[in-house]
């Protein structure tokens, strides 16, 4: 067994080689060059050569990655094989849409499908393990990860780590289209305070166990193989060195096998913090705290084995963490064959193929959401219409990639002008009207949004003034969200604004069609702007969705996985907050102040939680319950109709929630326990069944146990967190 060959494995291997396979280094690797000399470089190379490397990070392709393996196996002692990590985010080189894109589809299908193909391009090129999915939750549109994430619920986003965890893993992980998955960070990273990167994190233990813990558990329980710890502290311990989270949580309360590994340089990080004294002391607390893998700290291999010699930490820590590494090695395959993954001729064909185009193409159609449709102004006609396309990022074809895009070149989306070029029975004419940037990648903060330059505002204006239909595509760019892009505002960047109300003024006839990384606070375009389509960054076939949404040959069904406030002021705001003592106004004196608000701004939020239209309507009917009474160990069953009343066929995500009424820690006033996404003909009604057991209606106590308390129970069920029809019942 893999057990039986670990161990034997260990029986051989020296201190110093069991500390080398706790070891990540960045690539170093460059296959056209010669072997490489000087500083960093040489020393990693030497450490390969040594079996003092266990892993390596951002080495890609079949030849670079066939060549540190090569070093690796031929010529370190043991040849025990490298495992190879990537951010394999959305897509390696064809990418599909940003993860808080797909997650806004709801469709767990689409989106295992869609980890599928990001596998299966990522390992016919040398990978073997990708550092995803990221499942924390946030409820903080500054904070610039939210879109690498599933959004704001705990129960959508579990779901969604699942289901990307299943289509990354598939159910071999030694076949050689899946990789190892790795559930990212743990933990609670997600409530950076005031979103901003890399910060403090002070929630509850409410909070931590009912928000969220339950994603990184879904994911342990669907068999991760891998947890990354995080950059944050969590009430005053760093997660890198939080044996709270690492040890009593991960891996003795939910028993998890595979192995963490740390943020990047993050064991460095807890000197900085001020946690640790030294380097070493570092090391002894990341180790301990059941960090298994240092990712380019170079801090495990200077300083675990004297920590070890001096009996600070027992071998039995290191034999520990080696067993987990090389449990998952032997489980990819790679001690059968370390090039297993690095098969040229597969490269040639998996990556950037046509199926995976078509692929990704259907994943960005179900990831849009229509926000708003007066007067049915979508979809577009498709012929003797003059439309007019306004914005700069309209013509992009990097913006759309999104951030996480490593591998991918520049310029390989498909624009949203050259998607609607493609419909040519309309008269088209584009005009860029403002800057969103220029310059700037991932890892270097050169962009710059145009904040004064209004020139092209007059050509555009008197475009739109003739046009029957004006489409303006504005929002962030694609390096304008990820790690380390945080915003204070949140609003359209630079001019962007200011050209919707000057195009405005010369024709009301507008579709905004926006491009975003989180929720943004679009107000005004509410107000005024008759049509919006959220398109978020969609990935590689971004255009061709885009489009295919504006012309109707894809009634758009998407919802919401994040709230949208109506400012920033608002943040956080989320569907699942708790009633306050004071949640409405007094009825007898509602003149009084006294109650949960802000003077300035409603408490609703712009767009809810789930919301999302259709090109058709639904109508909700007959929610009824088996029963109104039942034992704490009986099922519940819901059933409700949905008829589809408009004229085409279309999508509609079911969603139910409840609310615990009473409790011994309050409850949210509503949480979402299941969904169904149902397709409808029109005039056409379906029956959704939901059966909600103990696990729906119970809660972690401040313990961090999960208990179910009887009580009254309400239950909704709807298209959207804030319409739904609602009945009750009681657990006795
Ligand atoms: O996987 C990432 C992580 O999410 C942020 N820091 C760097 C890692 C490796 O690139």
């Amino acid at each position: 067994s893999i057990n039986e060959k670990v161990d034997s494995l260990i029986k051989i291997m020296t201190l110093k080689e069991k500390i080398g396979q706790m070891n990540q280094y960045n690539g170093f690797w460059d296959v056209t060059g010669p072997v490489p000399n000087g500083g960093d470089a040489e020393k990693k190379y030497e450490h390969l050569k040594n079996g003092l490397v266990g892993s390596m990070l951002s080495v890609r392709g079949t030849k670079a990655v066939r060549a540190v393996q090569k070093i690796a196996v031929e010529e370190s002692r043991l040849g025990i094989p490298l495992i190879i990590g990537f951010d394999v985010i959305h897509g390696y080189k064809t990418l599909s849409p940003i993860p808080l894109a797909e997650a806004a589809s709801w469709d767990l299908e689409a989106i295992e499908k869609s980890a599928q193909v990001a596998a299966a391009e990522a390992s016919a090129a040398g990978i073997n393990w990708t550092f995803a999915p990221m499942v924390d939750i946030s409820r903080d549109a500054r904070w610039g990860r939210v879109m690498e994430g599933a959004g704001e619920d705990p129960f959508l986003g579990s779901k969604i780590a699942v289901a990307r965890v299943k289509g990354f893993q598939g159910d071999d992980l030694s076949a050689v289209n899946t990789i190892a998955a790795c559930a990212k960070h743990f933990a609670a990273y997600g409530f950076s305070e005031a979103g901003k990167e890399y910060n403090t994190v002070d929630i509850g233990n409410s909070t931590l166990h009912n928000v969220v813990l339950p994603p990184f558990k879904a994911a342990v329980e669907a068999d991760v193989k891998t947890l990354m710890n995080a950059f944050n502290e969590y009430d005053g311990v760093p997660a890198t060195g939080n044996k709270h989270l690492l040890r009593d949580i991960l891996k003795d309360k939910w028993d998890f096998k595979g192995f963490v590994i740390s943020d990047w340089a993050s064991i460095k990080e807890l000197v900085v913090w001020g946690y640790a004294k030294d380097n070493r002391s570092a090391a002894e607390m990341a180790a301990l705290a059941g960090s298994d893998m240092d990712m380019e700290s170079h801090i495990y291999v200077n300083e675990l084995e004297q920590l070890v010699k001096d009996g600070v930490i027992e071998e039995e820590v290191i034999n520990d963490a080696v067993s987990r590494i090389l449990t998952v090695k032997f489980e990819l395959g790679l001690f059968d064959d370390p090039y297993r993954y690095c098969d040229e001729t597969r490269e040639k064909e998996v990556v950037n193929s046509p199926k995976h185009l078509s692929d990704v193409l259907d994943m960005a159609k179900k990831s849009i959401v229509l926000l708003k449709n007066e007067n049915q102004l979508l979809p577009l006609k498709k012929e003797g219409q003059n439309i007019v396309l306004i914005g700069a990022l309209a013509n992009e074809k990097n913006s759309p990639l999104g951030s996480w895009r490593i591998a991918s070149k520049d310029s390989t989306a498909v624009s949203v002008l050259e998607g609607m070029q493609n419909y040519k029975g309309n008269n088209l004419v584009y005009k860029k009207g403002a800057d969103v940037t220029v310059g700037g990648t991932q890892f270097v903060n050169e962009i710059k949004i145009n904040t004064t330059d209004k020139s092209e505002f007059t050509d555009a204006v008197n475009a739109a003034k003739n046009a029957d239909v004006v489409v303006m595509v504005l929002g962030e760019h694609g390096f304008q969200s990820g790690e380390a892009r945080s915003r204070t505002d949140i609003n359209l960047p630079g001019v962007q604004q200011e050209l919707l109300e000057t195009v405005y003024k010369a024709n009301k006839n507008i579709v905004l069609v926006l491009n975003n990384g989180r929720p943004l606070s679009i107000n005004w375009a509410d107000k005024h702007i008759p049509a919006i389509l959220e398109t978020w960054q969609l990935g590689t076939q971004a255009g061709h969705a885009v489009a295919q949404v504006l012309y109707g040959d894809y009634n758009p069904s998407g919802k919401l996985p994040m709230t949208f406030p109506r400012n920033v002021g608002q943040i956080p705001i989320y569907y699942n907050h708790k009633n306050t003592g004071r949640p409405a106004k007094d009825k007898d004196n509602p003149n009084l102040v006294f109650w949960s608000h802000y003077s300035d701004v409603e408490n609703t939020p712009l767009y809810p939680f789930g919301y999302g239209l259709s090109y058709t309507t639904f109508e909700y009917g007959n929610l009824a319950l088996n029963k109104k009474v039942f034992n704490l160990d009986e099922d519940i069953h819901v059933s409700i109709n949905i008829t589809n009343t408009g004229k085409v066929v279309g999508k509609e995500v079911v969603q139910l929630y409840i609310r615990d009424l009473v409790a011994s820690t309050t409850r949210p006033v509503k949480e979402l326990k299941g969904f169904e996404l149902i397709e409808l003909q029109p005039d056409e009604t379906k029956i959704v069944n939901f059966t909600l057991n103990k696990a729906s209606l119970g809660f972690y106590n401040n313990q961090g146990d999960f208990i179910i308390e009887p009580g009254d129970f309400e239950i909704f069920v709807g298209g959207s967190s804030n319409k739904t029809l609602n009945t009750h019942f009681e657990l006795k």
